[in-house]
């Protein structure tokens, strides 16, 4: 007898053969019906088990949670619900899951009650139809760059450099912890460095993926990036996984176009490979919604708005024509916006850039050319001497889901600018060596990977869709 996955069973090819499935019990009905999951797909096979046939202790066993092989004749079914099930014949218990203990019980739990749960939170439809997603995009990414010429560049996880230059770094010591090395007052003393030399682990793998560029042309990084921001939003992570690809000799509005048709790729990739997950998710939102005001419902279905974005370009917008766009605008009632933009040279809210994607423009927005003051070091400078060739894309529900900029390449301008932000030429002495060989135009930029998969399964905190969040709050698991 052979062994299926739940998603092979439920297509039509296996009907009337002898069956092998594991899983989870999902649901036991009627002493009668288990409804089981293996993860492969949202939908369960639904096994029908003659109960006088088994053993009452046996029987006893099969609670939500569970873990099961089966083995049966895949029948058509009767039932409604479902095209096909199992006529069970044998049932072996791998594992029993004690109904008082388990917390995952068939019935609707919060998203912050499943929080707490992190290692189990996979065994519900919603958090297995996320990770499903989300495996999904990863794919799509590698995809997308491989069959367009990039290679993938594994950037340092431990480095000495601050790309962001924000300061916002954990840092990383050789801590022996049968001999820390202590401080006089005999505390361990956490700032031992690494070997030595002063480590933190990568806020962007910009800086070395710029030096893969200018050898290997086309590349891209897809890794881990730690942020030590106390920020407890929706939208922020410790710990996040960041796409960064990086082009020799593109400029800026080739690196808009290169973001633009990324992201719409992978939308689509899950748009043709998710379907199922994805109606679910959105089922999962229109049910959520119904307690909510009319006014605070998304005027969009999931997969309408997937569509919507990989099918419409992307509004592009300089800084300087945003700012005039919000300072003549009324965004309220009170007719202002709780952070005033007064001043040409401020950052913008978040407020802000959700209003000019949700209610202006009403589609993603590329914003370019901002001042230079607020933006990294090493973007390249424009002719007017205060803004910079950066990019950001802010999506709807979601506000800045990428952050780009072609680079300064002009050795003379990148030092000066350098010594007036104070830092210290001699840590970036081999990023300056690529402006003395072989400089050239070149450009990239930085999806946060999380951000995308809010977009794509409409779930509004980012804390769930990755296994297992770090949060200021949440370091556990
Ligand atoms: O805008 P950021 O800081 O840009 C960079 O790091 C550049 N070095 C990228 C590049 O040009 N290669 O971050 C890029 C993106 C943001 O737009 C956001 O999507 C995501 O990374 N991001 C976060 N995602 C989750 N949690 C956080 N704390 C994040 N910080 C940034
Ligand atoms: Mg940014």
């Amino acid at each position: 007898m052979n062994t299926f996955s739940v998603k092979e069973l439920l297509s039509p090819d296996h009907l009337h053969q002898e069956v092998v499935v594991n899983g989870w019990v999902k649901t036991y009905r009627s002493n009668r019906f288990i409804a089981l999951n293996d993860g492969s797909t949202i939908n369960n096979i639904q096994c029908v088990v003659d109960f006088e046939e088994f053993d009452e202790n046996l029987l006893k066993q099969i609670n939500t949670g569970a873990a099961l092989k089966i083995s049966g004749t895949l029948v058509e079914s009767q039932g409604k619900g479902q095209s096909v099930e199992i006529q069970v014949k044998e049932i072996m218990v791998h594992g029993g899951a004690d109904p008082e203990a388990y917390p995952i019980q068939p019935k609707k739990h919060s998203l912050e009650f499943l929080r707490e749960k992190a290692h189990l939170r996979v065994r519900t439809n919603t958090f297995a139809a996320i990770m499903r997603v989300r495996s999904a995009l990863s794919f799509a990414v590698h995809q997308y760059f491989q069959k367009n010429g990039f290679f993938y560049v594994h950037t340092p996880i431990i480095t000495g450099s601050d790309a962001e230059g924000a300061g916002e770094m954990f840092r990383v010591s050789t801590l022996d912890n049968k001999k820390p090395p202590l401080t006089e007052d005999g505390e361990i003393d956490y700032k031992e460095d690494f070997f030595g030399k002063e480590t933190n682990l990568t806020v962007s793998g910009q800086l070395e993926a710029e030096t893969y560029a200018m050898g290997l042309g086309k590349v891209y990084t897809f890794g881990p990036t730690f942020r030590a921001e106390n920020s407890n939003t929706s939208r922020h992570l410790a710990e996040f996984w960041m796409i960064e690809p990086e082009v020799a000799f593109n400029d800026l509005d080739a690196n808009m176009d290169l973001a633009e048709d990324f992201i719409k790729e992978v939308i689509n990739y899950a748009l043709e490979n998710c379907m199922e997950d994805l109606q679910f998710l959105e089922q999962r939102l229109l049910d959520e919604e119904k307690s909510k005001p009319q006014a605070e419902r998304s005027e969009m279905p999931l997969i309408e708005k997937l569509k919507f974005v990989s099918d419409n370009t992307f509004k592009r917008v300089t800084y300087t024509e945003a700012i005039d766009i919000l300072r003549n605008s009324k965004p309220n009632k009170k007719k202002q916006f709780k952070y005033l933009i007064d001043e040409w040279g401020a950052d913008l809210q978040s407020e802000h850039e959700r209003f000019l994607v949700e209610k202006h423009f009403k589609c993603p927005v590329i914003l370019f050319d901002y001042p230079a003051k607020i933006k990294a070091f090493y973007m390249r400078l424009n002719e007017d001497g205060k803004t910079v060739r950066a990019m950001d894309i802010l999506f709807p529900g979601i506000g800045e889901i990428v952050g780009g900029s072609q680079r300064e390449e002009r050795l003379d301008i990148l030092l000066e600018k350098i010594k007036a932000l104070g830092i210290d030429e001699k840590e970036l002495w081999w990023y300056l060596d690529l402006r003395k060989f072989g400089t050239a135009v070149h450009s990239g930029f930085g999806l946060g990977f999380e951000r995308l998969v809010l977009f794509a399964t409409g779930m509004g905190n980012i804390r769930d869709v990755i296994p297992f969040p770090r949060t200021p709050q949440n370091a556990e698991f």
